[in-house]
């Protein structure tokens, strides 16, 4: 047993039908890959038509499962609507609907246009609630229930960040839109839930918040307690459970998946992680002898 491993059992996502937003790439194509291997049908959606269907390709030769790869701006919501009209004409019914989709990219705030801060804002917070909204009513209207959404958010949606501001803003707002449903919508047996990654490699992220030689220089495992980047099945693994059965009493939570990484920036002397014994003995010393006023 390790930690590339999956973890549920062997059919735990049958006959469910997924839809991943941003399924054709990084961490939605691993979370596709494995929802298949778990017996699910999956619709993987983005703009670029030709990188889903090479992935939904890939993914049902891979695993025997069945891939719908829909073109869908998740900025517009008609676009959105029918999406959701074609994987119902595809597979009957949606179960799960995953907001996975994103764009990102590292930039002092002040040089961004406004529209470049539109742009991250409209992928971001307005596709996640497009999604959302077109499938919520599309449940409620239909009287189904034992339905799940899952938000893939950051934990700079509640610390912030620095040099991805239009990100941070867009995640916050997804968050409070998943604790707000999970109070509204349970009445309709609709769970929502977020999932808070630390750093996962993908090429997507990686060329847009550490590009080149800033790759090394600021190596993003550095800063994590564990001294590691995480593995997409760690990740997989803790996505396949939030939209199972199995997490059927979780409910308007995010989980935190990142080695620790948000903590040791927060907690006051957690830089001391870097003081050696020799010094550790010497603090001791000047700290018993300190003596009050
Ligand atoms: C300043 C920039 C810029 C940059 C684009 N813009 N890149 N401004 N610095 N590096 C500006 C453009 O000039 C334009 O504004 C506006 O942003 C829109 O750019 P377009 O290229 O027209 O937009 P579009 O083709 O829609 O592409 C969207 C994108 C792109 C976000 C810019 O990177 C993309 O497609 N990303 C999708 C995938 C992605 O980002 N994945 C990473 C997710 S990682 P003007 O005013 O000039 O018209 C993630 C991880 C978080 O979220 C946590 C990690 C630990
Ligand atoms: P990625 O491979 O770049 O994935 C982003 C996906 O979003 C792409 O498939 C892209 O496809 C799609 N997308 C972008 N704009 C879209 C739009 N307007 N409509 C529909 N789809 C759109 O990056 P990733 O690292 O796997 O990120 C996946 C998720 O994890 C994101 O929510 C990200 O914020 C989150 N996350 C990642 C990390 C990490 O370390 N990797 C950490 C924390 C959170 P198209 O270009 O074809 O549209």
């Amino acid at each position: 047993m390790n930690n590339t491993e999956g973890m549920l059992k062997e059919g735990s996502l049958k006959d469910r039908t997924i839809i991943i937003t941003g399924g054709g790439t990084g961490l939605g194509k691993s979370m596709s890959r494995y929802f298949l291997q778990l017996g699910a049908n999956v619709v993987i959606t983005s703009r670029k038509l030709d990188v889903l269907q090479a992935t939904a390709d890939e993914l049902m030769k891979e695993t025997g499962g069945q891939v719908l790869a829909v073109q869908c701006d998740v900025r517009k919501y008609l676009e959105v609507e029918k999406m959701v009209e074609a994987t119902v004409a595809k597979f009957g019914k949606v179960d799960t609907l995953l907001n996975n989709a994103a764009g990102n990219f590292i930039s002092p705030t002040e040089r961004l246009s406004a529209r470049a801060f539109d742009t991250i804002v409209d992928i971001v917070l307005r596709g996640s609630y497009n999604c959302t909204l077109a499938l919520g009513k599309h449940w409620i209207k239909e009287k189904q229930t034992n339905k799940t959404i899952l938000s893939i958010v950051t934990t700079y949606a509640w610390t912030g960040s620095a040099y991805v501001v239009p990100s941070a803003c867009a995640k916050a707002g997804v968050l409070a839109m998943t604790r707000s449903l999970a109070v509204e919508w349970a009445r309709y047996g609709i769970r929502t839930n977020a999932i808070a990654p630390g750093p996962f490699p993908t090429k997507g992220a990686w060329d847009r918040l550490v590009p080149g030689e800033f790759r090394e220089k600021f190596d993003l495992k550095n800063r994590v307690p564990l001294g590691r980047v995480g593995e997409h099945q760690e990740l997989c693994n803790l996505a396949a459970y939030l939209i199972s059965d199995y997490s059927g009493y979780i409910n308007g939570d995010v989980i935190t998946i990142d080695g620790g990484e948000w903590l040791q920036g927060a907690g006051e002397f957690n830089m001391f992680g870097e003081i050696t014994q020799e010094q550790w003995d010497a603090i001791e010393v000047m700290v018993r002898g300190a003596k009050s006023e």
